[in-house]
């Protein structure tokens, strides 16, 4: 079976390079789904620089975070005859089968955003420093407690992101390196107990299962007026269903409303920002990461020296990297950093 797709994909692209012998190359774009602000804006930002670039492209979305979706999605690129794979995996360890077929036929791959494990057929990887985030985050929760200088006890609860996404580890590995001297030493406090990525991690990265979780752990734990002084939150999508859960129990800004951290600079985050209902979020410029993934691209088929600034081990070799720069985002510089580049409109961002 595997061969014979891959006689068929030798046939495809032959006859594809023959019939579309002006364009620079058939590009594969696969991302997880269209529910999160982030992945529209990395396909959007993906499908125009590659097109600007010369290349046709093949844009899919796999139902909403749906691996076997995104298997099939693979198989019909590599039918189509796309000579280059750019994925952002759902799940890091559900691609090897389609990926070796691809090797197989001379497909190159980069990973965008998220690594790709246990296969020895990707080429590259794009994406920003994921362990530097979570540090950024655990670092804004020190910083903005006084930590350092003694100060405390406060509470402190975790929403952690998708166990299949290898990033949400770092995520929290990140930010843990930042703050888990505190909850040993007792000026953090985790109430509901719940501090291991097991026990917080939000399947799907869905806003609902986190606020969900948070639900639960309010009425648990912070139902007859104990403070609640952090949420330490992955991203935004979870930041939002913590901010929903909060307003909803009664939680008010100004009063005991309590730090929120994000990641991704969603326009609802960036608005809750702006109200006081999130603290942070980490702006991650998917223009820089969709043209870095291009310039990785354009040299790999030109046969050219690809620019890269580190590796990242996926369980089978050290994966040719390169990081881009998180930045921190909050309601002092989000005008500068958001709206001055050209990223959001301010009317984006007014209710
Ligand atoms: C991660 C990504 C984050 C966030 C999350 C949820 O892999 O790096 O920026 O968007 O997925 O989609």
């Amino acid at each position: 079976m595997k061969k014979v797709l891959a006689l068929t994909l030798t046939l495809v692209m032959i006859l594809s390079v023959v019939g579309s012998a002006m364009a620079a190359g058939k590009v594969g774009v696969s991302m997880p789904t269209k529910s999160l602000q982030r992945w529209n804006e990395d396909g959007d930002y993906l499908k125009a620089q590659f097109e600007a670039a010369g290349y046709e492209v093949e844009l899919q979305y796999a139902g909403d975070n749906d691996v076997p979706t995104q298997v099939a999605q693979l198989e019909t690129m590599l039918l189509n005859g796309c000579n280059v794979l750019v994925i952002t995996a759902i799940d890091a360890t559900s691609l090897g089968t389609v990926l070796a077929t691809a090797k197989e036929a001379g497909v190159k791959v980069v990973c965008h955003d998220r690594i790709i494990l246990d296969t020895d057929a990707v080429d590259y990887y794009a994406t920003f420093d994921n362990f530097q985030v979570g540090e950024i985050q655990g670092q804004y929760v020190v910083d903005t407690l006084g930590l350092a200088d003694g100060k405390g006890p406060f509470n402190i609860e975790f929403i952690a992101g998708d166990p299949g996404d290898n990033n949400a580890t770092y995520f929290f590995n990140g930010a843990m390196s930042k703050v888990q001297q505190y909850l040993d030493n007792g000026q953090l406090v985790c109430v509901s107990g719940q501090t291991t990525f097991d026990k917080v991690a939000t399947p799907k990265w869905t806003t609902a299962t986190a606020q969900a979780r948070m639900d639960d752990i309010i009425a648990a734990n912070y139902a007859g007026g104990t403070p609640l002084d952090v949420v330490l939150c992955s991203n935004d999508s979870t930041a939002q269903g913590a901010t929903n859960a909060l307003v909803a129990a009664g939680f008010e800004v100004g009063k005991n409303f309590p730090i929120i951290t994000g990641q991704d600079c969603d326009i609802a985050s960036v608005k809750n920002i702006i109200k006081g209902l999130q603290s942070m979020s980490i702006f991650k410029d998917t223009r820089i990461l969709a043209a870095r993934t291009v310039t990785i691209v354009n040299s790999v088929l030109a046969g050219e020296p690809v620019e890269t600034n580190s590796t990242v081990n996926n369980h089978v070799f050290d994966v040719p990297t390169f990081y881009c720069l998180p930045l921190f985002a909050d309601v002092n510089n989000y005008e500068e950093l958001l709206i001055g580049s050209g990223y959001y409109t301010a009317e984006s961002l007014a209710d």
